[in-house]
């Protein structure tokens, strides 16, 4: 049987219609707002009709909605709600309800918005969080403007939290005015509606145009003041080298509570807004939309000195401003908080601004760090608005409090799955095309880390981040690890894209199998120079980050077997196998004070997917022992102690396991992945 949500053509229309609407960003913000349809379908219990509500649930986005995304609900048993209602101070008691008016199972979780869509009577609404609607929403006069701009067409609603008595705020204006076509909500968004999809989806798209152009017309030039002399954007390259020479200081800021990644916007909007005179000033006043304060924190941390102060004063300048921030913010929470408050989530910055440079914003992962950048745009963007017609004025700190730790919202962060082993790493793994080292990005995505993928077969590297997942998970990039420049520029675009680093993989090599007498000095070098040097460059270039960011982290070294065990025809090979093992121990005993481990793993014989046995070492390994090629993974096996072929994903087992807090208290450690092999053991 096909679920409710299907086949209905008023679910069509909503599905095509949220789309729409969601396809820009200025229309709402990521994940925020929600649409509606009522119409008739067929109850399988009954056979008759029944009036349904089709109203997107809780979580997921506009943009991508699907029939699952939405929850849908009995009109009759909706409407009785009002009845039981106790009032808006037990107006939360309201959600559990909405679960004994769900139509069929399925579906997702009904929303706090709920009553808004249920109880206006008009069969399509749209609630949205345009940049537009917020900038009348958080402007100072923003009751007197809506007349001024919409006459009647468009009523004011006060700001009050989002909830059972908002819906009937809304509904009441709605139901008792035909002529109204929508509503701004005080702090909040907007709310519009029509007798079809197409009317509904014209009104709030007509809202949001008016108010543009009625910005464009009669706002002022320059909302945000002129420009303050020294704080205007940096040239390009400039301002990359800053934001990079910044960005390990600003991940460990935002990471003292709890590890974060982080994400740099540099667009126009950003730079312009924080080059302005106005911008220290707003950026006090925080964010106002309901849906950005969990995601952006009430307010940035803006830091107030040029771009070209000395790297020095600005770093020690970014320390302080921290300590304030975290004093503020435990300020806030203890002046809002009252016995039934959830606990204090952490009181470090999400949005980090650097004039000059641009935007960082934090998250548990890539994608929520994104979304928070976004979010604060949004906000810059509603601020120009409010600013252009009269004064930027969100909900009091109060309301904010309210809104950041309401016990729903607290709820469903208590619902959220206990994050992955790696959420918030980021590794960088060179030579991550081949077998091993795309077996290790894969276990280390599947474990939460974000990963850089560095080969130097681009080709095989971005298609590795794409099997991954998209640019919120993984990134394939090219590198040679024996070029220090190409090495730095891997390490940069990391730290660009995931706001840090935490894991470095030496993983990039080559094997050659010859007798001394044959081995050439090209040979000696194309082997010393990607194991030795090349892993020397990448340590070197990564532990710089590690150091700077203060958060420890894990170097590891895929060195091998061979770098123990004496075998025939493998003097290039195996001695610069030996050298990587030694990196080891010394990089160990060096960055131990920073908290970074070092750790390496020998693998043995891991035939299947590798490069390396594609080559011509597979052939001179077989001739060596006399087997046919095809059966070197068998041979290997047999040979060993516990007769198990090795594969690429035993050997990214340990590598996982050894950036665990298990394995916290471990540096310096050889560990073999080689089924057991006796002349490979360790002492
Ligand atoms: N396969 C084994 O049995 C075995 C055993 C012990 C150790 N190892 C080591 O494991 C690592 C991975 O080996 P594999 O078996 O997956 O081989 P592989 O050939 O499948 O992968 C090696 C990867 O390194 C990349 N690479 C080579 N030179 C590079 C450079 N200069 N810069 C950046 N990337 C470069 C290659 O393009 C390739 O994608 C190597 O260091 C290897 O020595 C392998
Ligand atoms: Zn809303």
């Amino acid at each position: 049987m096909t679920s409710p949500a299907e086949r209905n053509p008023a679910v069509e229309q909503l599905i095509a219609r949220s789309h729409s609407l969601g396809a820009d960003p200025r229309t709402t913000n990521y994940g925020g707002g929600n649409t509606s349809a009522k119409g008739t379908a067929i109850d399988p219990a009954t056979g008759g009709p029944v009036e349904l509500l089709w109203v997107k649930g809780s979580g997921g986005d506009l943009g991508t909605l699907a029939p699952s995304g939405l929850a849908v609900l009995r009109l009759d048993r909706m409407r009785a709600l009002t009845g039981v209602y106790p009032g808006v101070e037990r107006e939360d008691e309201m959600v559990a309800a909405f679960e004994y008016c769900l139509h069929g199972k399925g579906g997702a979780a009904p929303s706090i918005d709920t009553t808004m869509h249920g109880f206006v009577d008009a069969p399509h609404v749209d609630h949205l969080h345009p940049d537009a609607g917020l900038a009348i929403a958080t402007a100072a006069d923003g009751e007197e403007l809506t007349r001024r701009i919409f006459a009647d067409k468009v009523r004011w609603v006060p700001w009050r939290r989002p909830g059972f008595q908002l819906g009937l705020d809304i509904a009441a204006i709605s139901n008792d005015n035909p002529d109204v076509v929508g509503c701004i909500l005080g702090g909040h968004g907007i709310t519009a509606w029509g007798r079809t999809s197409d009317e509904c989806e014209a009104n709030s798209l007509w809202i949001i145009r008016t108010i543009d152009d009625y910005i464009a017309a009669h706002g002022r030039p320059d909302p945000f003041g002129a420009a303050r002399e020294g704080f205007t954007a940096l040239p390009d390259a400039e301002r990359r080298a800053r934001a990079l020479a910044l960005a390990p200081t600003l991940r460990a800021i935002a990471s003292q509570d709890r590890r974060m990644v982080g994400h740099f916007t540099d667009t126009d909007v950003v730079l312009d807004f924080l080059a302005s005179q106005k911008a220290p000033a707003l950026a006090e006043l925080g964010t106002s939309c309901p849906d950005h304060f969990l995601r952006t924190k009430v307010k940035p941390m803006l830091l107030d000195l040029p771009p070209t102060a000395p790297l020095e004063q600005t770093i020690e300048r970014l320390h302080e401003l921290h300590a304030a921030y975290r004093d503020d913010y435990a300020g806030y929470y203890a002046r809002n908080a009252d016995e039934d408050s959830p606990a204090i989530r952490g009181a470090d910055p999400l949005i980090i601004l650097i004039p000059g440079v641009g935007m960082f914003s934090y998250g548990i992962n890539s994608q929520t760090a994104r979304v928070a950048g976004a979010f604060y745009t949004n906000t810059i963007n509603v601020m120009r608005g409010a600013e252009a017609l009269s004064t930027y004025a969100p909900v009091p700190e109060r309301e904010k409090f309210r809104i950041e730790y309401w016990a729903l919202e607290e709820a469903k962060l208590q619902r959220l799955p206990k994050p992955k082993p790696l959420a918030a790493k980021v590794a960088l793994i060179t030579g991550g095309a081949g077998g091993i080292g795309s077996a290790i990005a894969r276990r280390f995505a599947a474990e939460g880390a974000c990963v850089v993928i560095a080969d130097l077969d681009a080709a095989g590297a971005k298609a590795v981040a794409s099997e991954l997942g998209d640019a919120d998970v993984a990134l394939g990039l090219s590198c040679d690890v024996r070029d220090a420049d190409q090495v730095r520029a891997a390490i940069n675009a990391t730290v660009l894209a995931f706001g840090g680093l935490d894991i470095v993989v030496n993983n990039a090599g080559l094997a050659v199998s010859k007798p001394l007498l044959e081995t050439t000095e090209s040979d000696w070098d194309a082997e010393h120079d990607v194991l030795a040097k090349g892993s020397f460059l990448v340590s070197r270039a990564g532990g710089r980050v590690l150091i700077d960011q203060g958060l420890g982290g894990d170097i590891l070294y895929i060195s091998s077997k061979n770098a123990v065990f004496a075998g025939p025809n493998n003097i290039a090979y195996s001695s610069a196998k030996a050298d990587q093992s030694h990196q080891v121990r010394l990089l160990a005993a060096e960055l131990g004070q920073h908290g970074i481990k070092v750790n390496g793993i020998n693998p043995d014989a891991v035939v299947r997917d590798s490069g390396i046995f594609a080559g011509a070492w597979a052939a001179d390994r077989a001739a060596t022992y006399g087997v046919p090629e095809e059966e070197l993974g068998a041979y290997y096996a047999q040979r060993s102690l516990l007769k198990r072929e090795v594969l690429p994903e035993h050997v990214a087992n340990v590598a996982f396991v050894l950036c665990t807090d298990e394995f916290s208290h471990t540096t310096g450690l050889h560990v073999p992945v080689d089924s057991g092999v006796t002349g490979a053991f360790l002492r």
